[in-house]
Protein backbone atom coordinates (compact mmCIF):
# COMPACT_ATOMS: atom_id res chain seq x y z
CA UNK A 1 0.00 0.00 0.00
CA UNK A 2 1.33 3.46 -0.80
CA UNK A 3 2.11 5.45 1.68
CA UNK A 4 -0.27 8.63 2.88
CA UNK A 5 1.49 11.44 3.61
CA UNK A 6 0.51 14.92 5.67
CA UNK A 7 1.83 18.42 5.96
CA UNK A 8 1.28 20.33 9.21
CA UNK A 9 1.81 23.99 8.60
CA UNK A 10 0.52 25.26 4.77
CA UNK A 11 3.47 28.48 4.81
CA UNK A 12 6.44 28.61 1.86
CA UNK A 13 7.48 25.45 3.16
CA UNK A 14 4.33 23.32 3.68
CA UNK A 15 2.24 24.44 0.92
CA UNK A 16 5.28 24.04 -1.67
CA UNK A 17 6.35 20.26 0.22
CA UNK A 18 2.25 19.57 0.03
CA UNK A 19 1.95 20.05 -3.16
CA UNK A 20 5.13 18.21 -4.60
CA UNK A 21 4.27 15.37 -2.80
CA UNK A 22 1.17 15.02 -4.67
CA UNK A 23 3.21 15.35 -7.74
CA UNK A 24 4.98 12.64 -6.81
CA UNK A 25 2.07 10.61 -6.58
CA UNK A 26 1.57 10.27 -2.69
CA UNK A 27 -2.50 10.94 -1.13
CA UNK A 28 -1.51 13.75 0.94
CA UNK A 29 -3.45 16.19 3.82
CA UNK A 30 -2.25 19.51 4.12
CA UNK A 31 -3.06 20.78 7.87
CA UNK A 32 -2.77 24.48 9.33
CA UNK A 33 -4.61 26.09 12.47
CA UNK A 34 -5.70 29.44 10.14
CA UNK A 35 -8.97 28.86 8.92
CA UNK A 36 -8.30 31.19 6.06
CA UNK A 37 -4.96 29.43 4.63
CA UNK A 38 -7.20 26.35 4.52
CA UNK A 39 -10.06 27.77 2.54
CA UNK A 40 -7.95 29.73 0.20
CA UNK A 41 -6.08 26.39 -0.33
CA UNK A 42 -8.89 24.25 -0.58
CA UNK A 43 -10.25 26.52 -3.45
CA UNK A 44 -6.60 26.54 -5.30
CA UNK A 45 -5.53 29.34 -4.38
CA UNK A 46 -2.22 30.65 -2.59
CA UNK A 47 -1.71 32.78 0.35
CA UNK A 48 1.73 34.03 -0.90
CA UNK A 49 3.59 34.72 -4.42
CA UNK A 50 5.21 31.80 -5.40
CA UNK A 51 5.96 31.41 -8.75
CA UNK A 52 4.68 27.78 -9.94
CA UNK A 53 2.92 26.95 -6.80
CA UNK A 54 -0.54 27.66 -8.00
CA UNK A 55 -0.31 25.90 -10.61
CA UNK A 56 1.03 22.67 -9.18
CA UNK A 57 -1.77 22.93 -6.57
CA UNK A 58 -4.58 23.32 -8.92
CA UNK A 59 -3.17 20.21 -10.52
CA UNK A 60 -3.82 18.26 -7.67
CA UNK A 61 -6.53 19.97 -5.11
CA UNK A 62 -9.32 17.61 -4.63
CA UNK A 63 -12.37 19.09 -6.19
CA UNK A 64 -10.36 20.96 -8.15
CA UNK A 65 -11.24 20.56 -12.31
CA UNK A 66 -9.10 18.36 -13.85
CA UNK A 67 -7.19 17.83 -10.79
CA UNK A 68 -5.70 14.86 -9.74
CA UNK A 69 -7.31 14.72 -6.47
CA UNK A 70 -4.61 13.38 -4.41
CA UNK A 71 -4.06 16.87 -2.00
CA UNK A 72 -6.72 17.69 0.54
CA UNK A 73 -6.75 20.41 3.47
CA UNK A 74 -8.10 20.14 7.10
CA UNK A 75 -8.07 21.47 10.14
CA UNK A 76 -8.44 18.77 12.59
CA UNK A 77 -5.08 16.49 14.31
CA UNK A 78 -7.46 13.59 14.98
CA UNK A 79 -7.83 13.18 11.11
CA UNK A 80 -4.51 14.13 9.71
CA UNK A 81 -3.43 11.89 12.65
CA UNK A 82 -5.69 8.74 11.18
CA UNK A 83 -4.88 9.67 7.76
CA UNK A 84 -0.74 9.73 7.64
CA UNK A 85 1.09 7.35 7.74
CA UNK A 86 4.03 10.11 7.48
CA UNK A 87 3.67 13.38 8.76
CA UNK A 88 5.87 16.03 8.11
CA UNK A 89 5.99 19.18 10.45
CA UNK A 90 6.69 22.58 8.42
CA UNK A 91 5.59 25.02 10.44
CA UNK A 92 7.19 28.51 11.40
CA UNK A 93 10.12 29.42 13.53
CA UNK A 94 10.59 32.93 13.28
CA UNK A 95 12.58 35.14 15.73
CA UNK A 96 11.24 35.79 19.66
CA UNK A 97 10.18 39.06 20.07
CA UNK A 98 13.03 41.13 21.83
CA UNK A 99 15.10 37.98 21.88
CA UNK A 100 17.81 36.92 19.41
CA UNK A 101 16.20 33.10 20.38
CA UNK A 102 14.26 30.79 17.87
CA UNK A 103 10.31 30.72 18.61
CA UNK A 104 9.73 27.07 18.95
CA UNK A 105 6.03 27.40 20.20
CA UNK A 106 4.49 26.68 16.42
CA UNK A 107 6.61 23.64 16.53
CA UNK A 108 6.31 22.47 20.05
CA UNK A 109 2.22 23.32 19.72
CA UNK A 110 2.01 20.94 16.60
CA UNK A 111 4.20 18.23 18.09
CA UNK A 112 1.69 18.20 20.97
CA UNK A 113 -1.65 18.55 19.03
CA UNK A 114 -0.63 15.74 17.06
CA UNK A 115 1.17 13.16 20.02
CA UNK A 116 -2.30 12.72 21.32
CA UNK A 117 -3.53 11.19 18.34
CA UNK A 118 -1.20 9.58 16.13
CA UNK A 119 -1.30 5.93 15.11
CA UNK A 120 1.71 3.59 16.46
CA UNK A 121 3.47 2.82 13.36
CA UNK A 122 3.62 6.27 12.10
CA UNK A 123 6.93 8.61 11.48
CA UNK A 124 6.89 12.20 12.38
CA UNK A 125 9.32 14.22 10.08
CA UNK A 126 10.37 17.62 11.16
CA UNK A 127 11.42 19.77 8.64
CA UNK A 128 11.17 23.27 10.50
CA UNK A 129 14.80 24.68 11.42
CA UNK A 130 15.48 24.33 14.90
CA UNK A 131 18.00 24.71 17.64
CA UNK A 132 20.07 22.02 17.80
CA UNK A 133 18.76 19.71 20.26
CA UNK A 134 15.00 20.17 19.45
CA UNK A 135 14.41 16.85 17.54
CA UNK A 136 15.90 15.24 20.99
CA UNK A 137 13.29 16.95 23.04
CA UNK A 138 10.40 16.68 20.80
CA UNK A 139 10.88 12.90 20.27
CA UNK A 140 10.18 12.22 23.90
CA UNK A 141 6.63 13.67 23.14
CA UNK A 142 6.13 11.26 20.82
CA UNK A 143 4.27 7.99 22.40
CA UNK A 144 6.13 4.78 22.06
CA UNK A 145 5.83 2.73 18.47
CA UNK A 146 5.55 6.31 16.52
CA UNK A 147 9.09 7.54 15.22
CA UNK A 148 10.93 10.86 14.47
CA UNK A 149 13.51 11.76 11.48
CA UNK A 150 14.61 15.26 10.88
CA UNK A 151 14.92 16.40 7.46
CA UNK A 152 15.92 20.19 7.25
CA UNK A 153 14.51 21.44 3.98
CA UNK A 154 16.85 24.08 1.86
CA UNK A 155 13.94 25.39 -0.59
CA UNK A 156 14.39 29.30 -1.45
CA UNK A 157 11.46 31.44 -2.18
CA UNK A 158 10.65 32.27 -5.52
CA UNK A 159 12.81 28.78 -6.38
CA UNK A 160 10.18 26.61 -3.73
CA UNK A 161 8.71 24.58 -6.53
CA UNK A 162 11.57 24.08 -8.27
CA UNK A 163 13.97 23.64 -5.15
CA UNK A 164 11.53 21.17 -3.43
CA UNK A 165 11.04 19.14 -6.56
CA UNK A 166 15.00 18.80 -7.61
CA UNK A 167 16.69 19.25 -4.13
CA UNK A 168 20.74 19.50 -4.08
CA UNK A 169 20.55 17.09 -1.50
CA UNK A 170 18.51 15.35 1.15
CA UNK A 171 19.74 15.21 5.01
CA UNK A 172 18.21 12.70 7.26
CA UNK A 173 18.43 12.70 10.91
CA UNK A 174 17.40 9.73 12.62
CA UNK A 175 17.68 7.51 15.93
CA UNK A 176 16.21 4.20 14.00
CA UNK A 177 16.91 2.22 11.11
CA UNK A 178 12.90 1.74 10.91
CA UNK A 179 12.62 5.50 10.61
CA UNK A 180 15.67 5.60 8.32
CA UNK A 181 13.54 2.80 6.29
CA UNK A 182 10.83 4.71 6.23
CA UNK A 183 12.16 7.75 4.94
CA UNK A 184 13.99 6.64 2.22
CA UNK A 185 10.78 4.94 1.06
CA UNK A 186 9.33 8.46 0.88
CA UNK A 187 12.33 9.37 -1.08
CA UNK A 188 12.11 6.84 -3.35
CA UNK A 189 10.62 8.55 -6.19
CA UNK A 190 12.08 10.74 -8.91
CA UNK A 191 12.52 13.28 -6.33
CA UNK A 192 15.08 11.08 -5.04
CA UNK A 193 16.74 9.60 -7.61
CA UNK A 194 20.44 10.64 -8.23
CA UNK A 195 20.06 13.01 -5.34
CA UNK A 196 22.77 12.70 -2.64
CA UNK A 197 21.25 11.48 0.38
CA UNK A 198 22.94 12.33 3.77
CA UNK A 199 21.82 10.18 6.72
CA UNK A 200 23.26 10.98 10.15
CA UNK A 201 21.59 11.65 13.60
CA UNK A 202 19.24 14.39 14.79
CA UNK A 203 21.61 17.14 16.04
CA UNK A 204 24.21 16.57 12.88
CA UNK A 205 20.73 17.37 10.56
CA UNK A 206 19.53 20.17 12.41
CA UNK A 207 22.94 22.09 12.15
CA UNK A 208 23.26 21.18 8.83
CA UNK A 209 20.65 23.70 8.15
CA UNK A 210 21.74 26.38 10.78
CA UNK A 211 25.30 25.61 9.45
CA UNK A 212 24.32 26.19 5.49
CA UNK A 213 22.47 29.52 6.03
CA UNK A 214 25.21 30.83 8.21
CA UNK A 215 27.48 29.97 5.09
CA UNK A 216 25.22 31.42 3.02
CA UNK A 217 24.99 35.09 4.93
CA UNK A 218 28.76 34.71 5.42
CA UNK A 219 29.40 34.74 1.89
CA UNK A 220 27.31 37.79 1.29
CA UNK A 221 28.85 40.06 4.65
CA UNK A 222 31.83 39.09 3.06
CA UNK A 223 31.47 40.79 -0.23
CA UNK A 224 29.38 43.46 1.45
CA UNK A 225 32.64 44.35 3.90
CA UNK A 226 34.73 44.33 0.56
CA UNK A 227 32.42 46.81 -0.57
CA UNK A 228 32.91 49.01 2.64
CA UNK A 229 36.72 48.93 1.92
CA UNK A 230 36.36 49.45 -2.01
CA UNK A 231 34.62 52.88 -1.23
CA UNK A 232 37.49 54.07 1.08
CA UNK A 233 39.71 52.86 -1.41
CA UNK A 234 37.85 53.94 -4.47
CA UNK A 235 37.93 50.35 -5.46
CA UNK A 236 35.12 48.43 -7.53
CA UNK A 237 33.37 45.41 -5.99
CA UNK A 238 31.27 44.29 -8.66
CA UNK A 239 34.74 43.51 -10.67
CA UNK A 240 36.37 42.05 -7.26
CA UNK A 241 33.68 39.66 -7.25
CA UNK A 242 33.91 38.79 -10.61
CA UNK A 243 37.65 38.05 -10.39
CA UNK A 244 37.88 36.05 -6.73
CA UNK A 245 35.00 34.25 -8.33
CA UNK A 246 36.74 32.86 -10.63
CA UNK A 247 38.20 30.60 -8.31
CA UNK A 248 35.80 28.15 -8.18
CA UNK A 249 36.71 27.06 -4.53
CA UNK A 250 35.51 30.71 -3.76
CA UNK A 251 32.68 30.25 -7.12
CA UNK A 252 30.42 33.74 -8.27
CA UNK A 253 27.22 32.63 -5.89
CA UNK A 254 25.55 35.20 -3.14
CA UNK A 255 28.98 37.36 -4.08
CA UNK A 256 26.62 40.33 -5.17
CA UNK A 257 26.99 43.29 -2.97
CA UNK A 258 24.23 45.27 -2.45
CA UNK A 259 22.20 46.49 0.85
CA UNK A 260 22.60 42.79 2.02
CA UNK A 261 20.59 39.92 3.13
CA UNK A 262 16.74 39.93 5.06
CA UNK A 263 14.15 37.80 4.50
CA UNK A 264 12.25 35.30 7.00
CA UNK A 265 15.24 32.76 7.32
CA UNK A 266 18.74 33.93 7.02
CA UNK A 267 18.62 36.92 9.35
CA UNK A 268 16.87 35.17 12.32
CA UNK A 269 18.78 31.83 11.50
CA UNK A 270 22.17 33.38 12.27
CA UNK A 271 20.66 34.63 15.49
CA UNK A 272 18.83 31.62 16.50
CA UNK A 273 22.65 29.95 15.88
CA UNK A 274 24.02 32.05 18.29
CA UNK A 275 21.53 32.69 20.72
CA UNK A 276 21.84 28.62 21.38
CA UNK A 277 25.90 27.97 20.68
CA UNK A 278 25.45 30.10 24.12
CA UNK A 279 23.18 28.28 25.74
CA UNK A 280 25.76 24.90 24.76
CA UNK A 281 28.19 27.09 26.27
CA UNK A 282 30.11 27.32 22.09
CA UNK A 283 29.05 30.83 21.92
CA UNK A 284 32.76 31.48 21.14
CA UNK A 285 32.53 29.40 17.69
CA UNK A 286 30.11 31.74 16.44
CA UNK A 287 31.34 35.15 17.69
CA UNK A 288 31.97 35.58 14.11
CA UNK A 289 28.15 35.97 13.11
CA UNK A 290 27.49 38.53 15.36
CA UNK A 291 29.88 40.72 12.98
CA UNK A 292 28.48 39.20 9.82
CA UNK A 293 24.49 40.49 11.35
CA UNK A 294 27.01 44.27 11.98
CA UNK A 295 28.48 44.19 9.17
CA UNK A 296 24.82 43.09 6.67
CA UNK A 297 22.64 46.00 8.91
CA UNK A 298 25.47 48.45 8.50
CA UNK A 299 24.64 48.65 4.66
CA UNK A 300 21.08 49.32 5.21
CA UNK A 301 22.38 52.42 6.74
CA UNK A 302 25.27 53.03 4.61
CA UNK A 303 21.55 53.26 1.50
CA UNK A 304 19.95 55.99 3.55
CA UNK A 305 23.41 58.09 3.50
CA UNK A 306 24.42 57.56 -0.31
CA UNK A 307 20.82 58.76 -0.75
CA UNK A 308 21.60 61.78 1.86
CA UNK A 309 24.47 62.97 -0.11
CA UNK A 310 22.96 62.36 -3.11
CA UNK A 311 20.28 65.10 -1.90
CA UNK A 312 23.15 67.36 -1.03
CA UNK A 313 23.44 66.45 2.49
CA UNK A 314 21.38 67.37 5.62
CA UNK A 315 17.72 66.32 6.23
CA UNK A 316 15.50 64.28 4.21
CA UNK A 317 13.13 67.27 4.90
CA UNK A 318 10.69 68.24 1.75
CA UNK A 319 12.73 65.60 -0.81
CA UNK A 320 11.12 63.18 -2.43
CA UNK A 321 12.24 59.98 -3.00
CA UNK A 322 11.33 56.98 -5.49
CA UNK A 323 11.57 53.34 -3.83
CA UNK A 324 11.86 50.38 -6.31
CA UNK A 325 10.97 47.35 -4.46
CA UNK A 326 9.33 46.64 -0.74
CA UNK A 327 10.14 42.29 -1.15
CA UNK A 328 13.30 41.28 0.62
CA UNK A 329 14.06 39.47 -2.54
CA UNK A 330 12.73 39.73 -6.35
CA UNK A 331 9.72 37.23 -7.12
CA UNK A 332 8.51 36.76 -3.78
CA UNK A 333 6.13 39.27 -1.85
CA UNK A 334 7.78 38.59 1.56
CA UNK A 335 8.51 41.97 3.23
CA UNK A 336 9.96 40.21 6.41
CA UNK A 337 13.23 41.92 7.54
CA UNK A 338 12.89 43.54 4.21
CA UNK A 339 16.18 45.20 4.07
CA UNK A 340 14.21 47.79 0.88
CA UNK A 341 11.43 48.26 3.25
CA UNK A 342 14.00 49.22 6.11
CA UNK A 343 15.52 51.47 3.90
CA UNK A 344 12.53 53.41 3.05
CA UNK A 345 11.12 53.24 6.48
CA UNK A 346 14.45 54.79 8.29
CA UNK A 347 14.26 58.06 5.26
CA UNK A 348 10.38 58.15 5.98
CA UNK A 349 11.46 58.43 9.53
CA UNK A 350 14.06 61.70 8.91
CA UNK A 351 11.51 63.38 7.21
CA UNK A 352 11.70 62.22 3.71
CA UNK A 353 8.62 61.52 1.41
CA UNK A 354 9.03 58.21 0.23
CA UNK A 355 6.74 56.52 -2.35
CA UNK A 356 7.70 52.72 -2.66
CA UNK A 357 6.40 50.17 -5.74
CA UNK A 358 7.02 46.89 -5.60
CA UNK A 359 5.68 44.26 -8.25
CA UNK A 360 4.26 41.58 -6.07
CA UNK A 361 5.26 42.65 -2.28
CA UNK A 362 2.79 46.15 -2.19
CA UNK A 363 0.08 44.49 0.07
CA UNK A 364 2.43 42.96 2.89
CA UNK A 365 4.44 45.96 2.58
CA UNK A 366 1.21 48.54 3.20
CA UNK A 367 0.54 46.34 6.03
CA UNK A 368 4.10 46.53 7.64
CA UNK A 369 4.50 50.08 6.96
CA UNK A 370 1.24 51.86 6.38
CA UNK A 371 2.46 55.33 6.68
CA UNK A 372 5.04 54.94 3.83
CA UNK A 373 3.60 56.67 0.25
CA UNK A 374 2.88 53.66 -2.40
CA UNK A 375 2.28 54.00 -5.95
CA UNK A 376 1.13 51.68 -8.64
CA UNK A 377 4.01 51.58 -11.13
CA UNK A 378 7.81 52.24 -10.90
CA UNK A 379 6.86 55.10 -13.66
CA UNK A 380 4.72 56.87 -11.04
CA UNK A 381 6.61 56.58 -8.19
CA UNK A 382 9.28 58.18 -10.18
CA UNK A 383 7.40 60.96 -10.71
CA UNK A 384 8.64 64.06 -9.35
CA UNK A 385 11.49 62.72 -7.46
CA UNK A 386 14.54 64.46 -6.54
CA UNK A 387 16.40 60.86 -6.26
CA UNK A 388 15.55 57.14 -7.01
CA UNK A 389 16.73 53.99 -4.95
CA UNK A 390 16.78 50.38 -6.80
CA UNK A 391 16.16 48.14 -3.56
CA UNK A 392 15.25 44.87 -4.74
CA UNK A 393 16.30 43.78 -8.16
CA UNK A 394 13.29 42.86 -9.86
CA UNK A 395 13.65 42.02 -13.85
CA UNK A 396 10.90 44.48 -14.02
CA UNK A 397 13.41 47.24 -12.61
CA UNK A 398 16.29 45.92 -14.87
CA UNK A 399 13.73 46.12 -18.10
CA UNK A 400 13.04 49.85 -17.20
CA UNK A 401 13.43 52.22 -19.80
CA UNK A 402 15.73 55.15 -17.95
CA UNK A 403 14.65 57.65 -20.37
CA UNK A 404 10.84 57.43 -19.98
CA UNK A 405 11.65 57.52 -15.93
CA UNK A 406 13.84 60.29 -16.70
CA UNK A 407 11.33 62.53 -18.23
CA UNK A 408 9.55 62.30 -15.07
CA UNK A 409 11.86 62.08 -12.60
CA UNK A 410 12.78 66.05 -10.65
CA UNK A 411 16.15 64.78 -11.18
CA UNK A 412 17.60 61.96 -12.80
CA UNK A 413 19.58 60.51 -9.68
CA UNK A 414 19.48 56.49 -10.04
CA UNK A 415 21.40 54.77 -6.61
CA UNK A 416 21.54 51.00 -7.47
CA UNK A 417 20.92 49.19 -3.58
CA UNK A 418 21.38 45.68 -5.27
CA UNK A 419 24.04 46.15 -8.08
CA UNK A 420 22.05 45.02 -10.86
CA UNK A 421 20.89 47.09 -13.29
CA UNK A 422 22.89 48.56 -16.27
CA UNK A 423 24.76 50.82 -15.42
CA UNK A 424 26.40 52.09 -19.00
CA UNK A 425 22.38 52.25 -19.72
CA UNK A 426 21.19 54.40 -16.90
CA UNK A 427 24.45 56.99 -17.72
CA UNK A 428 23.55 57.23 -21.29
CA UNK A 429 20.69 58.31 -20.81
CA UNK A 430 21.54 61.24 -18.88
CA UNK A 431 21.24 59.88 -14.83
CA UNK A 432 23.94 60.55 -12.52
CA UNK A 433 24.08 56.52 -11.19
CA UNK A 434 25.98 55.07 -8.54
CA UNK A 435 25.93 51.86 -6.81
CA UNK A 436 27.37 50.50 -3.53
CA UNK A 437 30.87 49.36 -3.63
CA UNK A 438 31.58 51.09 -6.90
CA UNK A 439 33.58 54.32 -8.32
CA UNK A 440 30.54 56.84 -9.29
CA UNK A 441 31.22 57.10 -12.62
C1 LIG B 1 17.57 31.16 2.24
C2 LIG B 1 18.49 30.01 1.77
O1 LIG B 1 19.06 30.36 0.51
C3 LIG B 1 17.68 28.73 1.64
O2 LIG B 1 18.54 27.66 1.27
C4 LIG B 1 17.04 28.43 3.00
O3 LIG B 1 16.23 27.28 2.91
C5 LIG B 1 16.19 29.61 3.44
O4 LIG B 1 16.97 30.80 3.47
P1 LIG B 1 15.76 32.71 1.06
O5 LIG B 1 15.58 33.35 2.39
O6 LIG B 1 14.56 32.35 0.25
O7 LIG B 1 16.59 31.37 1.22
O8 LIG B 1 16.60 33.73 0.19
P2 LIG B 1 18.04 33.78 -0.54
O9 LIG B 1 17.86 33.59 -1.98
O10 LIG B 1 19.01 32.93 0.16
O11 LIG B 1 18.41 35.32 -0.30
C6 LIG B 1 18.54 35.84 1.02
C7 LIG B 1 18.87 37.31 1.01
O12 LIG B 1 20.21 37.51 0.59
C8 LIG B 1 18.00 38.17 0.09
O13 LIG B 1 17.63 39.35 0.81
C9 LIG B 1 18.93 38.50 -1.06
O14 LIG B 1 18.61 39.73 -1.65
C10 LIG B 1 20.28 38.54 -0.37
N1 LIG B 1 21.43 38.29 -1.25
C11 LIG B 1 21.55 37.09 -1.86
C12 LIG B 1 22.40 39.26 -1.42
O15 LIG B 1 22.32 40.36 -0.85
N2 LIG B 1 23.48 38.99 -2.22
C13 LIG B 1 23.63 37.81 -2.85
O16 LIG B 1 24.64 37.65 -3.56
C14 LIG B 1 22.64 36.83 -2.68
Amino acid sequence: MALKITVIGTGYLGATHAAAMAELGFEVLGLDVVPEKIEMLTRGEVPMYEPGLEELLRKHVAGIEGSTGRLRFTMDFAEAAAFGDVHFVCVNTPQKHGEYACDMSYVDSAFSSLAPHVQPGALVVGKSTVPVGSAQRLAALLPEGVELAWNPEFLREGFAVNDTLHPDRIVIGVGSERAEKLLRDVYATPLGEGTPLVVTDFPTAELVKTAANSFLATKISFINAMAEVCEAAGGDVAKLAEAIGYDDRIGHKFLRAGIGFGGGCLPKDIRAFMARAGELGADQALTFLREIDSVNMRRRGAMVEMAREALGGGAFLGKRVAVLGAAFKPDSDDVRDSPALNVAGQIHLQGGQVTVYDPKGMANARRLFPTLGYADSALEAVRGADVVLHLTEWREFRELDPAELGAVASARVMLDGRNALDAAAWREAGWSYRAMGRPSA
